[in-house]
């Protein structure tokens, strides 16, 4: 918001692309009697439209990228030429009578910087890691409202910055999968150097990064813009989970083999530092600063039912501590792959820190920053990823023994709801989709 404000008052505007696609692009494609449809012309002529597949209704998302490219160098023409009065002629006719037109002011508010980036929908999605699909969950209803089928293996997933892509990384073709968000079709499988594990997107949505788990190691970059894997950056061991820090400065991705911690900078993707920890690197997560940077990196490792801390800035473990045997309970010891403990969430808040425990079915709770014990709350067996969506109210937990997306409430802690899922339900992600 403040950011369109500031553009306003310097009377500069940036034309958005969902917008475009929305609500811009059905203008081209209406028929108005006596007039024919724009996109009859204009797949043939300056500013140009891609050619419709046969049968299609519509554009595809990579089309509709491409039509935005061309359309937005012509926003004031687009304006006068098919305004009655705007030019003295077009060759396509005078489709629209006077400025009050319904549609000649929806092509003018798109010409003016005009967004539809209210009307977003916050959605968890929670991937199946034995199955071949993506539940989508509303979390205003905690109640299954769409999925994402044709991916077998989905391992990572994460939602683009606007809202109008997902990425899911596909072990079985060893792919990157561009999805869709509103239709959640696949638009484009990007082959990958080996086979991926975990995916986080930049802040500006330009760069995909993909943890490769074979081989050496590697994160590979997806360059949004041509869709196409950029560059492999070569990492110490194969690489399990990749995040992006929360000021964008840093890509971390962590590798189980080797036990170590690769830290690319973002700005260059060149290897900034590597640190070496005792034990394999599985979910981690980040504090902040007060100025944003990042100040210490959580992290879970290999066959300890614990957190360790590494300073970021002294690029160093600086504490590591057990999460509690909570007296009475049942420990469970089966199937753990290696990991008692694999997933952690921290509300937007920043004021407390989620870890499972899959030896006590659980969730515990911390307080920030001083990593107090506040609470443990049973979800059911094997207990995995987690997302909190935006407005912090509450807790998804993958419980991939269960089948199941489990819904904690961040202030009472109580389990709200149970969402049956798909196969071994894992990484789980939430945020707006557009
Ligand atoms: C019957 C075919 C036809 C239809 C229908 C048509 N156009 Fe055009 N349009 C043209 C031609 C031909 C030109 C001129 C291209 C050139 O100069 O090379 C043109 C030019 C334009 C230009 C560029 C004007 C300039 O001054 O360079 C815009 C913008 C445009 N059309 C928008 C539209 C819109 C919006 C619609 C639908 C509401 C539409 N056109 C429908 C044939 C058509």
């Amino acid at each position: 918001m403040r950011i369109l404000l500031f553009f306003a008052a310097l009377g500069v505007s940036a034309q958005d692309y969902v917008y475009f696609r929305d609500r811009v692009q059905p203008v081209f494609l209406k028929k108005r009697p006596g007039h024919a449809r724009c996109v009859a012309c204009h797949i043939h002529r300056v500013p140009a439209l891609e050619k419709l597949s046969p049968g299609a209704t519509n554009w595809t998302e990579e089309q509709s990228r491409k039509n935005f490219q061309n359309w937005r160098l012509f926003t004031e023409k687009l304006l006068a030429a098919p305004l009655k009065g705007g030019t003295k002629f077009h060759p396509g006719g005078k489709h629209f009578a006077s400025k009050d037109d319904p549609e000649w002011k929806t092509l003018a508010a798109w010409a003016r910087g005009a967004t539809d980036k209210s009307t977003g929908d916050v959605r968890v999605l929670q991937s199946n890691s034995a199955g071949d699909d993506i539940h989508v969950i509303d979390p205003a209803t905690n109640t299954v409202v769409g999925g994402i089928t044709g991916i077998e293996v989905p391992h990572g997933l994460v939602i683009s910055p606007d809202g109008t892509r997902i990425y899911v990384t596909n072990e079985a073709q060893v792919t990157l999968d561009v999805v869709e968000s509103r239709s959640f079709q696949v638009i484009k499988r990007i082959p990958l150097s080996g086979k991926p594990n975990n995916v986080d997107i930049s802040k500006d949505g330009k760069r995909v990064y993909v943890g490769i788990r074979e081989g050496t190691g590697a994160v590979d970059i997806i360059d949004v813009a041509s869709l196409t894997n950029a560059k492999s950056v070569a990492v110490k061991g194969e690489i399990h989970n990749v995040y992006v820090t929360p000021d964008g400065k840093h890509v971390v991705a962590g590798s189980i083999a080797a036990s170590t911690i690769s830290v690319i900078d973002a700005a260059t993707e060149k290897l900034d530092w590597t640190l070496t920890l005792s034990a394999g690197i599985r979910p981690m997560a980040f504090t902040t600063n007060r100025d944003g940077s990042t100040k210490e990196i959580i992290v879970q490792l290999s066959n300890y039912h614990g957190l360790a801390l590494v300073d970021f800035a002294a690029r160093k473990e600086i504490r590591r501590f057990e999460l509690p045997d909570p007296p009475g309970v049942h420990k469970e010891t089966e199937g753990l792959q290696g990991s008692p403990s694999h997933g952690l969430a921290i509300t937007p808040d920043g004021k407390l820190l989620w870890a499972t425990s899959k030896w006590y079915d659980s969730v515990m709770a911390y307080s920030l920053p001083d990593f107090k014990l506040v609470k443990v709350v049973h979800v059911g067996l094997h207990p995995d990823w987690l997302t909190i969506p935006p407005d912090g109210k509450h807790l998804y937990v993958a419980v991939a023994g269960d089948d199941a997306t489990v819904v904690v409430d961040n202030k009472t802690f109580e389990v709200v709801k149970t969402i049956p899922v798909g196969a071994v339900p894992k990484r789980v992600v939430s945020g707006v989709l557009r």
